[in-house]
């Protein structure tokens, strides 16, 4: 079976909603001291838009999670391979995550930073992939709902590729190769 790709997000769509985003977060968090923490690897790009469409300076960290294998399907484990390193006791903190399938990930990550005793914590999610959620996680600011399917580009990849690509494209199975 050879895999095709099939567009589902524009750059133009992409750009338009991160700046609604931003400025919902710019408006939500005014005056206030923000730490975004991006999950690695990601989150890295939906980040670095993010972070430049906000009216404020914020202050940018990040973790490592490891919950996906090389392809398309979740160990169901999630180790932590790369911590936070920002103090963020009585911080107010917003995960910036690339997509919520299991929520599994963000259910760990959520747990996991509670215990630094932030003072307010909150999500952001580029995509809500609705279909297979097994753990309700609170998903405060969302990019986009997607049912189904394997998402890359943008930040997301399949076994490492695809990642660089500006759009977000569904894998499909095209069939047999020729
Ligand atoms: P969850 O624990 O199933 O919610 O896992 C979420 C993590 O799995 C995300 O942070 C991604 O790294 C990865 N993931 C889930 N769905 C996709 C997808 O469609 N494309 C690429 N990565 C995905
Ligand atoms: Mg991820």
């Amino acid at each position: 079976m050879s895999t095709r790709k099939r567009c589902i997000l524009s750059r133009e769509a992409i750009a338009q909603r991160v700046t609604e985003l931003a400025d919902r977060i710019s408006q939500d968090y005014a005056g206030r001291d923000l730490v975004m923490i991006g999950v690695l690897k990601g989150a890295f790009i939906f980040l670095a838009d993010l972070v430049r469409a906000l009216k404020f300076p914020v202050e940018v960290d990040f973790v490592r999670l490891k919950s996906y294998g090389s392809g398309t399907q979740s160990s169901g484990e999630i180790v932590i391979t790369k911590d936070v390193e920002t103090p963020l006791k009585d911080r107010e903190v917003l995960i910036v995550e690339d997509i919520v399938d299991l929520g599994l990930t963000l259910d760990f990550l959520r747990k996991h930073l509670l215990t630094h005793h932030p003072r307010s914590l909150k999500i952001c999610c580029f995509i809500d992939k609705g279909e297979r959620r097994q753990v309700e996680v609170p998903l405060d600011y969302v990019g986009f709902v997607v049912e189904k399917g394997f998402l890359v580009g943008y930040g997301l990849d399949c076994g490492e590729q695809n990642r660089t690509l500006p759009e977000i494209y569904a894998l499909e199975n095209a069939g047999p190769e020729t």
